[in-house]
């Protein structure tokens, strides 16, 4: 173990949708991990549950594939896989029916007085029933806490639905809404910066802040993810959580303590604050599109009525917006957020662009004297940039030039980052609700979404399109450069 490993208290998992993709692609992938740095005690036990009907054998099967899949071969041991397959345990059951939940009952049995926590992998639909059931067969303990994973609801009203149910059953405080981009490690540091450095608040308001853009850009498309994808749509499916999630991290104020509540009073602060965009002026301030075939990285890539296999969908797989924060530090500064799939590659990252200096002293010969930019990348290759200008080395009198700041997490480590689900889920086991989201967080940030959504039908905004590995479509950068400014791989 580590010596910054702490293990975490015994612990049962229950994870409803055990057998799902979340459950092998992320969450046993992250439990492995976690179990391979000794966070995870001997006796912590982790009980797949889905309508499937296998044994308990057959899912240490399911286990083991998922990990020969999902996991790099550096960190497979055989001996820590043996160990982790032998804490899983399978209980079929289905939240419309009795059967197998006495006997789920029976295995959790033995674990009453240790921490208990029910992950609904599945579903929003089966949130409720799920609950229901659960407190039914009197399963939940002092310890239980319970995690939604996302879609929380297509609109403000199903969320408000899908939290009352669970609210039947469990506390707030039992409730862990995921969203795994709060687990990313640049996003922790996005707070570390701000909070734990002297030099960045006192200019992180709208006197020095010019404006910001966070990208979340995916070169893949929706895969065989389409049924779900073409009743969501990229603002349901993206923004509406893990960018509004980053915008408040970025924008809010300092919290009085890094605590659950003192951090998401914050959040929910930034997102009450957020200007109204509806009928009015959603075609100002929002541009959906969708994919046609084209090509990303040299390969042709299909288009988004190919992958779904349909004739029509208006459902958008971009989105950028220009939002505002009617708030005293940021009154007048844009933040242009923007996400898409089968862009031009993978990337996220938040860019903050600095006003430029107040007065030059330099002549027309040292050429352009370049704004500030901070740049947070979240993926891939996690790191901090500052963007600074500096005097070109060498004789040649003045010339300026802007250079990098440059800090990967992994060069500067030398290791790579866990997975955010390795942390979310110790956090859950801790009962560590810091990156979580709050219920009344998840409702403000539906508020905010469904005047635009209900602006796109009513004002039949149009659906733009753009070739697959572009950049989005062309309206994206007018309604960037409307204001004079570029989106930032653009300016490179
Ligand atoms: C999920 C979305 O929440 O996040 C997916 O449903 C998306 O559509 C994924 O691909 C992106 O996550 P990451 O961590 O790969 O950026």
């Amino acid at each position: 173990m580590s010596s910054r490993t702490i293990q975490v208290s015994p612990f049962d998992l229950v994870v409803f949708g055990g057998t799902g993709d979340l459950a092998a692609r992320k969450l046993l992938p992250a439990l492995y991990h976690r179990d391979l740095a000794g966070q995870i005690p001997h006796d912590a036990r982790i009980i797949g549950v889905s309508r499937r009907p296998l044994s308990r054998e057959d899912y240490g099967r399911f286990v083991c594939e998922a990990l020969d899949q999902f996991v790099k071969p550096a960190d497979k041991n055989a001996e820590a896989i043996e160990r982790f397959i032998a804490r899983a345990d399978y209980q079929p059951a289905d939240a419309s029916k009795e059967a197998g939940w006495p006997e789920l009952a029976k295995l959790l049995s033995s674990g009453a007085d240790r921490v208990r926590a029910f992950y609904f992998a599945v579903a929003p639909e089966l949130f409720a029933p799920l609950s229901q059931r659960i407190q039914q067969f009197g399963l939940v303990t002092p310890g239980s806490r319970v995690v939604l994973e996302k879609p929380l609801g297509k609109d403000g009203e199903s969320a408000r639905a899908v939290n009352d149910a669970v609210a039947e059953v469990f506390n707030e405080s039992q409730v862990f809404r995921i969203d795994h981009y709060l687990g990313k490690e640049t996003v922790q540091n996005l707070m570390a910066l701000r909070f734990a450095n002297r030099l960045f608040e006192p200019v992180w308001n709208s006197t020095h802040i010019d404006h910001v853009q966070i990208t979340v850009a995916e070169d893949i498309g929706v895969g065989d993810r389409g049924g779900y994808y073409d009743t969501s749509g990229a603002m349901r499916d993206m923004l509406q959580n893990h960018i509004m999630q980053l915008l408040c991290l970025t924008a809010m104020e300092p919290p009085d303590a890094f605590e659950a509540d003192a951090v998401r009073d914050e959040k929910l602060k930034v997102l009450k604050a957020l200007k109204r965009i509806d009928d009015r002026n959603a075609d100002q301030m929002t541009v959906r599109a969708q994919y046609r075939a084209g090509s990303v990285g040299g390969k042709p890539a299909t288009g988004y009525l190919d992958d779904l296999g349909r004739e029509d969908s208006q459902t958008e797989t971009f989105v950028a917006i220009r939002a505002e924060i009617a708030n005293w530090r940021w009154a007048g500064v844009p933040f242009f957020l923007r996400t898409g799939k089968r862009l031009a590659k993978r990337t996220s990252e938040i860019v903050v662009n600095f006003r430029p200096i107040s007065h030059n002293i330099f002549d027309q010969m040292a050429g352009r004297v370049s704004q500030n930019r901070l740049i947070l990348r979240l993926q891939p290759d996690e790191g901090v940039t500052l963007e600074v200008t500096i005097k070109d080395p060498g004789p040649g009198g003045m010339r300026l030039r802007r250079i990098p700041l440059d800090m990967s997490f992994a060069e500067t480590f030398g290791v790579s980052n866990p997975d955010a689900y390795e942390r979310l889920l110790m956090d859950v086991i801790r009962g560590n609700q810091t990156l979580f989201m709050r219920a009344d967080e998840v409702a403000a940030a539906w508020r905010w979404v469904d005047p635009i959504h209900a602006a796109w039908i009513h004002n039949d905004q149009r659906i733009h399109t753009y070739p697959a590995g572009s950049w989005g479509p062309s309206a994206s950068v007018a309604l960037i450069e409307r204001d004079g400014r570029t989106w930032f791989e653009d300016a490179e």
